[in-house]
Formats: structure tokens, C-alpha cells, sequence
């Protein structure tokens, strides 16, 4: 089995969509193993989003992800990191395919961030780093 960390982001979380997500993911199968909501701090995006320092999206995106409570969950299942970015859609919601996430739930709203409602580790050493850094 496998494990990744997924983060419903604070726009899911303030639309009132962590519910309808965390749904699509125990109904494609897979084991919501740990949960919470916590607010970040700057510490933790730091860590969490080092491999984007220094790009132009960089600041912005720290800031929106301080800017309200996320839901944190480790999510288990064989393939589970390929599966939930598949489950997620692409990057861009406005143009991520219907029937994912960001598909069917999210949009463009004018800003400087991607607010695309979801985040999904992309490999395992990935998914490991980022457990530590939210679950400890
Ligand atoms: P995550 O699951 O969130 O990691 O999504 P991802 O792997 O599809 O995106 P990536 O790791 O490349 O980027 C992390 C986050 O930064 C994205 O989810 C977006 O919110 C934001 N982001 C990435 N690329 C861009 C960009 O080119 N412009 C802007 N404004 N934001 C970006
Ligand atoms: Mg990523």
C-alpha cells in the first residue's frame, strides 16, 4: 500500500467543499488514515512548498495558503499518489477535465494564485517529506 498527502486548500475549505472531496476520495476506494483542519503558518508552506521558491507564484501562494484553515489528511491505498492526482485534475482548474476536482468544482477568479481547491503529493519521497511536515 501507499501513502500521500492531500491538502483541501483554504478556497475548499471556505466554499464548504472539503465534505464533497473528501467523499470523492473514500468513494474511488481509498483510506482517509489521518485528518485535520489546521491553519498554516509560513514555516510550514515554507517547508512545504521549497521546491517552488523562488518563482514569481512564490509569495502569492504562501499568502492564500495562510489565509484560512485547510483540512490536512494522510490518504492510503495502493497507487494512491498517482490515483488522487489523477482524481484532482490538472493544475489549472478552468481547464482541468470535468469529472476531476478541479474539473467540476473550480475555476479562474481573477487572481494571481491557482486557486485549485486540492493539493496531492507527486511521489513518494514527496509524500514522505510532506507527512513529516504536516502530521510530524
Ligand atoms: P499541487 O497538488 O498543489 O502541488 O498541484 P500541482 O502539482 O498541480 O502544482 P505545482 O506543484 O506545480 O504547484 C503548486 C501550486 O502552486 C499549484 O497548485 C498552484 O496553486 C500554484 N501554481 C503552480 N503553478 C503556477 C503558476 O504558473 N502560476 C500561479 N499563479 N500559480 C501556480
Ligand atoms: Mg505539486
Amino acid at each position: 500500500t501507499q501513502r500521500t498527502l492531500v491538502l483541501v486548500k483554504p478556497d475548499g475549505v471556505q466554499r464548504g467543499l472539503t465534505g464533497q472531496i473528501l467523499a470523492r476520495i473514500e468513494a474511488k476506494g481509498y483510506t482517509l488514515a489521518e485528518l485535520k483542519r489546521v491553519t498554516a503558518t509560513r514555516e510550514v508552506l515554507e517547508q512545504h512548498y521549497a521546491e517552488h521558491q523562488g518563482k514569481p507564484f512564490f509569495e502569492p501562494l504562501v499568502e492564500f495558503m495562510m489565509s484560512g484553515p485547510v483540512v490536512a489528511a494522510v490518504v492510503e491505498g495502493d497507487r494512491v499518489i498517482e490515483g488522487f492526482r489523477s482524481l484532482a485534475g490538472a493544475t489549472e482548474p478552468t481547464t482541468a477535465a470535468p469529472g476531476t476536482i478541479r474539473g467540476d468544482l473550480g475555476r479562474d477568479w481573477g487572481e494571481k494564485v491557482q486557486k485549485n481547491l486540492v493539493h496531492g503529493s507527486d511521489s513518494p519521497e514527496s509524500a514522505e517529506r510532506e507527512i513529516g511536515i504536516w502530521f510530524g
